[in-house]
C-alpha cells in the first residue's frame, strides 16, 4: 500500500473525525485557504481505509455533474455515474471541496445523504442507490464572508458537525515546513515565525491570509539552494499582492525575517 499522506495532528481532530465516520455524523470542514483541510481528508481516508472521491466545486458545479448522465456512446445512450454516485456505491469517503461555491440544487442532492436515509436518487435513470457500507459525506467550506466569499444556508449547515481549522501554531508550522519540505529546523522556525507575523498585516488589506501553502513553496525552493530573501519573494511575496506598496511592505517583513 501507498504510504499515507503526511498530517500532523493539531488537536484531537483526527479522534473526532473517527467518531464522527463510526456515528454516520456528516463532517464539515471549516477553515481559510491552505490550512490543512485538504490534507487532513486524505489521512484520515487513509486511516479509516477508505477510497477518497474529492469533488472540487465550483460557481458551474451542479447536481448534474454529480450525480450522473446519459451520454451518447456510438449512437447508443449510456448512463455514467457522477462523482457522487461513484462513492455512494463504492462506501468511500466523498469530500465536496468548497461546497457553497457550488449552485445551489447541489444541496438537494446531497440532503438525503447527511441523515439517516444516505441515499441518493437518480432522477434521469430513476434509480434510488443506497449508500454502501462505509460511506462518508465530508464538506470544506471557507467562512470568508468579509470578502465575498458565498454562505450556506443554515439549514445545510446543520447537517453537519463542524471541524473549525485554522492556521497551526508557529512551533506546529515549523514542524510542517520540516515534514514537508525537508528543511532544518532554524530555516523552518524563520519561515513559520515570518508566516506569523504577515498573517498580523491586516493594515495591508491582503484578500487572503498568507497560507501555509505559499511558506512550504518557499522552504522547497531554499531546499532546492534557492537564496532565501529570492525564495521568499518568488513564492510569498508575488503571489500576494501586485501593488507596489504592498509589495515592499511584504518584503520588508522577509528582509526582517531573513
Ligand atoms: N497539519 C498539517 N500536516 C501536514 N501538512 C499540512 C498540514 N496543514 C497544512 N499542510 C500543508 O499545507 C498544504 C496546504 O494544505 P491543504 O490541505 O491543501 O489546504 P486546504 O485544503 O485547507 O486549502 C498541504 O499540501 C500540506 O503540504
Ligand atoms: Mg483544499
Amino acid at each position: 500500500m501507498d504510504r499515507p499522506p503526511y498530517y500532523r495532528p493539531i488537536r484531537d481532530e483526527q479522534v473526532l473525525f473517527e467518531h464522527a465516520f463510526r456515528e454516520r455524523l456528516p463532517v464539515m470542514i471549516k477553515g481559510p485557504t491552505g490550512c490543512g483541510k485538504s490534507r487532513f481528508v486524505e489521512a484520515m481516508a487513509a486511516r479509516l481505509g477508505r477510497p477518497l472521491v474529492t469533488v472540487a466545486c465550483h460557481d458551474e458545479t451542479s447536481a448534474v455533474d454529480l450525480v450522473g448522465r446519459y451520454l451518447v456512446k456510438g449512437g447508443e445512450t449510456v448512463w455514467q455515474d457522477g462523482p457522487v454516485t461513484r462513492a455512494v456505491r463504492a462506501g468511500a469517503i466523498l469530500y465536496l471541496d468548497e461546497i457553497a461555491e457550488a449552485r445551489p440544487d447541489v444541496v438537494v442532492v446531497i440532503h438525503p445523504l447527511s441523515d439517516h436515509r444516505r441515499r441518493i436518487y437518480l432522477e434521469a435513470h430513476d434509480e434510488d442507490v443506497e449508500a454502501a457500507e462505509g460511506f462518508h459525506l465530508v464538506v470544506s467550506f471557507n467562512p470568508g464572508y468579509q470578502r465575498g466569499m458565498k454562505e450556506l444556508k443554515p439549514s445545510t449547515r446543520q447537517r453537519f458537525v463542524a471541524l473549525a481549522f485554522d492556521y497551526p501554531p508557529a512551533e506546529v508550522e515549523s514542524e510542517i515546513l520540516q515534514g514537508e519540505a525537508g528543511i532544518d529546523a532554524r530555516t523552518a522556525k524563520k519561515l513559520a515565525t515570518l508566516a506569523h507575523k504577515l498573517r498580523r498585516l491586516d493594515a495591508l488589506g491582503l484578500a487572503e491570509a498568507p497560507s501555509t501553502r505559499l511558506f512550504i513553496d518557499a522552504a522547497r525552493l531554499i531546499k532546492a539552494g534557492a537564496e532565501p530573501r529570492r525564495a521568499c519573494d518568488a513564492a510569498i511575496v508575488q503571489p500576494l499582492s501586485d501593488d507596489s506598496a504592498i509589495v515592499e511592505a511584504l518584503s520588508e517583513v522577509v528582509a526582517l525575517a531573513f
